[in-house]
C-alpha cells in the first residue's frame, strides 16, 4: 500500500455481560487491550483503541492490510475467543454469546461479529468518528446517515461548500434477499427514502462523495438473527464516517443525534425506543434494558495512528436530546406489550413468538369475518 493508504476497522462482538446485558466487565476489556497491544508490536496493526458501549467491545483498528483481510480477521475472532474464556471465569451473561459458529474460516462475516471497515487514502488531516450503539440493529444508521449526508437542513455544507453541492451516492443493503443497490442524491432523494424508511430491512452499508467516488462512510450491517435463522438479539451495530475538508463538519457529523428518534432494539430485541446519545461514562443500559445508547469515539488520524478518542456526546449541547429521550421513553413504556412499542408482528417472525403461538393452532374455528 502507498504510504497514506490505510484501512480503518472496527470489529465488534458481545462475548457476556456484566451485569445482565448492561455493560461488559473491565476484565474482558483488558483481555482486548492485551492481545491489540501485542497485534501492534508485532506489526499487524498501526494501532488501536479499545471501544465499547452497553455489553459490546468493539475492536477499532488501523492497518495496511485492506478490508476483509484474513489475518485481522482471525486476530479479531481469536480475540474474542480468549475474551470469552474471561466471561466465562468470571461466569458473564450469555458468555461467548455472538461466536456463533465452533471455528474460525477466513471471515468474521457471518460467524457473529459485526464489521465495518474502509480503505481509505488518508488525508493531510483525517478526522474521523467511531459511532457504537447498543440495544438496536444496523438500520439503526440509516436515518443519521441520510440526515448528515442528504438533509440540507442538517448539512448546511450541502448547500455552501462547493466541495459537496454534487451530494452524496448511498449504498443500500436489502438484508432479507441479500442484494444491494447504489442511490444518489440529490436525484433519488425520494426513492432513497422509500427504500430507508423501512430499517429493519434496508441499511445503508457505504456512502460515497459524487465528485470523486471517495468513501465516507460505513457500517455494519450483520443481523444476526438471520445468520442464526433464531432469535439471538439485535445486532448493535457500529459506523465510521470521515468529516470536513468537502465533507460534513464534525458537528454536521453529530448534529442528526440531536434527536433521539426511535429504533428498533431495547428490551429482548423486540421493542421500539429513542436511541440515546451519551458520554462513555453512561453508555450502560440498565432500565427495561435500554433504551438504546450511541457513543461517538471523535479521532484524528495521524499516518496511521489514532489520535483520540474525543467523547463528542459529552457536550452538554446533547443534554436536551437525552431529556427528550427519557420523556419519549417513558410515555413509550406504558404501552407495554402492545405495538407500536412491541415491534410489528413481521419483525416478530424472527423471535420465540411463532413458537409461542403454535400452540394454540390446533385451537383455531373458522370465524365469519
Ligand atoms: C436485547 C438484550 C436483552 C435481552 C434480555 C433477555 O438485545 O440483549 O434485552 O434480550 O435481557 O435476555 P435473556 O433471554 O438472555 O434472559
Ligand atoms: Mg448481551
Ligand atoms: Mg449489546
Amino acid at each position: 500500500m502507498a504510504d497514506n493508504k490505510l484501512t480503518v476497522s472496527i470489529i465488534k462482538a458481545d462475548v457476556g455481560g456484566f451485569v445482565g446485558h448492561s455493560s461488559v466487565h473491565p476484565a474482558l476489556l483488558e483481555k482486548a487491550g492485551e492481545r491489540l497491544a501485542k497485534a501492534k508490536a508485532d506489526g499487524l496493526v498501526i494501532d488501536y483503541r479499545v471501544g465499547y458501549v452497553g455489553d459490546d467491545t468493539s475492536l477499532i483498528m488501523t492497518h495496511k492490510n485492506g478490508v476483509d483481510a484474513e489475518p485481522i480477521h482471525r486476530f479479531a475472532w481469536e480475540t474474542f475467543e480468549e475474551m470469552t474464556e474471561v466471561a466465562r471465569e468470571y461466569a458473564q451473561y450469555g458468555a461467548g454469546q455472538d461466536l456463533l459458529v465452533e471455528a474460525f474460516s477466513g471471515n468474521v462475516r457471518g460467524m457473529g461479529p459485526g464489521v465495518a471497515e474502509m480503505d481509505i487514502e488518508e488525508r493531510p488531516s483525517e478526522p474521523i468518528i467511531c459511532f457504537l450503539a447498543d440495544k438496536t440493529e444496523p438500520g439503526a444508521w440509516n436515518y443519521p446517515l441520510f440526515k448528515m449526508f442528504g438533509d440540507p437542513f442538517n448539512t448546511a455544507g450541502l448547500v455552501i461548500d462547493p466541495g459537496m453541492t454534487t451530494g452524496f451516492s448511498f449504498e443500500i443493503h436489502d438484508l432479507i434477499n441479500k442484494r444491494k443497490l447504489l442511490l444518489t442524491l440529490p436525484e433519488d432523494y425520494y426513492s432513497l427514502l422509500m427504500f430507508i424508511g423501512a430499517p429493519g430491512r434496508y441499511v445503508i452499508k457505504h456512502v460515497f462523495r459524487n465528485s470523486d467516488n471517495m468513501i465516507t462512510a460505513v457500517t455494519s450491517t450483520q443481523k444476526l438473527s438471520l445468520i442464526a435463522g433464531r432469535y439471538v438479539g439485535k445486532d448493535d451495530p457500529v459506523m465510521i464516517v470521515r468529516c470536513q475538508s468537502g465533507l460534513p463538519a464534525v458537528g454536521e457529523v453529530l448534529e442528526p443525534f440531536s434527536m433521539p428518534y426511535m429504533v428498533a432494539g431495547w428490551m429482548r430485541g423486540s421493542h421500539h425506543g429513542p436511541i440515546m446519545p451519551t458520554s462513555f461514562e453512561d453508555c450502560h443500559p440498565s432500565r427495561f434494558d435500554g433504551p438504546p445508547r450511541v457513543v461517538a469515539y471523535g479521532f484524528q488520524l495521524a499516518h496511521g495512528k489514532l489520535i483520540g478518542p474525543r467523547d463528542m456526546f459529552e457536550d452538554i449541547a446533547f443534554d436536551g436530546a437525552r431529556r427528550q429521550c427519557l420523556e419519549v421513553a417513558d410515555y413509550i413504556r406504558r404501552h407495554g406489550p402492545f405495538e407500536p412499542h412491541r415491534l410489528g408482528h413481521d419483525e416478530m417472525e424472527y423471535t420465540t413468538m411463532p413458537h409461542l403461538m403454535e400452540k394454540f393452532e390446533s385451537k383455531f374455528e373458522p370465524s365469519d369475518d
